[in-house]
């Protein structure tokens, strides 16, 4: 029986990885229907056609130098979009601002997003926001790791208030239940299918060991490590994590390429951040993590179809701005 729902659940995952590649975005929950109206695929066709190619030069250019920016600026385009919505509160440089969160300690890729700002502003100055900016530049970066590609609608404005306070509040880090991480992307629109495929980004990239450490040993005040990570993988994580400071890769077996490895992992107790290994145990996620571990053609066309709905969320949209430079807000 168990095995007819997870053909049922394979086909559904098809038609929706079908529908999300037409490259269109998916249909928006109603709480965000308006909001995404605002977004269209041809918003700089006349104020500046040559955007999205200025921001693919600028991101190869980056990452040649450092292919580890491509994760980077996919994770800071996700925590741009968690608080607030994706309105580029998390590039404001200020005192208190989102950045200097506890959440946002090891985020990068600001000095690539300041030099695509540049640029953009030469050849078309006060017309693209930070957001858009951020937004395509993840989708070039998904795209130059071996990602899938996908349209990005355009047409975001740049947030004017940023508060670390509200990033250390919403941005998951880690340590949530599965219930916690299901309604933290409810509230943003998106579902649990959204929360499996989006967290298969940890494909690539790395995380500090702060952020894992606590699994290690003493795991909940237990003395005892975390029973949900493989023996043998354990060992591996304590010889490389000797500080918190330190770096492991996300995905420990294929940790530059872009593929279902990250589910694979999970089924196989070695996933590193003990929220990823949760929804391997919970009844929710689990049969989406087998079916994406499985099928390797469902995962790049979903996360593309998923990537769209992140990158739509709008809270704040109508106080918004086209910022000139994006660490800090316009003065007038
Ligand atoms: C589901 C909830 C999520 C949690 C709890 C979570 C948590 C984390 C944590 C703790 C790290 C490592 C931070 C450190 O350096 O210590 C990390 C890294 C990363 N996250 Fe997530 N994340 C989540 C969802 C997402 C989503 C939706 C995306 C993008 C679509 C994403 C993309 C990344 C990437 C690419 C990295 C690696 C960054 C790098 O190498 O610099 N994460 N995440």
């Amino acid at each position: 029986m168990k095995q007819f729902w997870r053909m049922i659940l394979v086909i559904s995952l098809q038609v929706l990885a079908i529908e999300g590649s037409h490259q269109r975005p998916p249909a928006a929950t109603p709480a965000h229907a308006t909001l995404n109206n605002a977004l269209s695929f041809d918003y700089y066709m006349n104020s500046c056609p040559q955007l999205e190619q200025i921001v693919h030069n600028k991101i190869m250019q980056w990452i040649k130098r450092d292919r580890t920016l491509a994760p980077a600026l996919i994770r800071l385009h996700f925590h741009d979009c968690a608080v607030r919505g994706c309105d580029g509160s998390i590039l404001l440089n200020h005192k208190g601002s989102e950045r200097k969160a506890n959440a946002s300690m090891s985020l990068r890729g600001f000095e690539a997003i300041n030099d695509i700002k540049q640029e953009v502003e030469k050849k078309c100055p006060k017309t693209v926001s930070c957001a858009d900016i951020l937004t395509v530049a993840a989708r070039d970066a998904t795209l130059a790791v071996g990602g899938p590609f996908w349209m990005v609608p355009f047409g975001r404005k740049d947030g004017r208030v940023s508060l670390a306070k509200e990033a250390d509040h919403t941005v998951p880090i880690g340590r949530e239940s599965v219930t916690r991480l299901i309604n933290f992307f409810q509230s943003k629109g998106l579902n649990v299918l959204d929360l499996v495929v989006l967290s298969g980004a940890h494909t690539i990239g790395r995380s500090t060991c702060e952020s894992l450490q606590f699994r290690l040993s003493n795991y909940n005040g237990t003395r005892k490590p975390d029973p949900t990570i493989n023996r043998h993988y354990r060992n591996l994580l304590r010889r490389k994590c000797k500080k918190a400071s330190d770096y492991v890769n996300l995905d420990g077996v294929t940790p530059n390429a872009f593929d279902v490895q990250y589910y694979t992992n999970l089924e196989k107790k070695m996933g590193v951040l003990l929220t990823d290994q949760l929804l391997y145990s919970d009844r929710r996620t689990e049969p989406l993590v087998a079916v994406l571990a499985s099928q390797p053609s469902v995962f790049e066309p979903q996360f593309a179809a998923s990537m769209v709905k992140l990158g739509n969320i709008l809270d704040h949209f109508n106080n918004g701005e086209v910022r000139l430079n994006c660490e800090r807000i316009n003065t007038y």
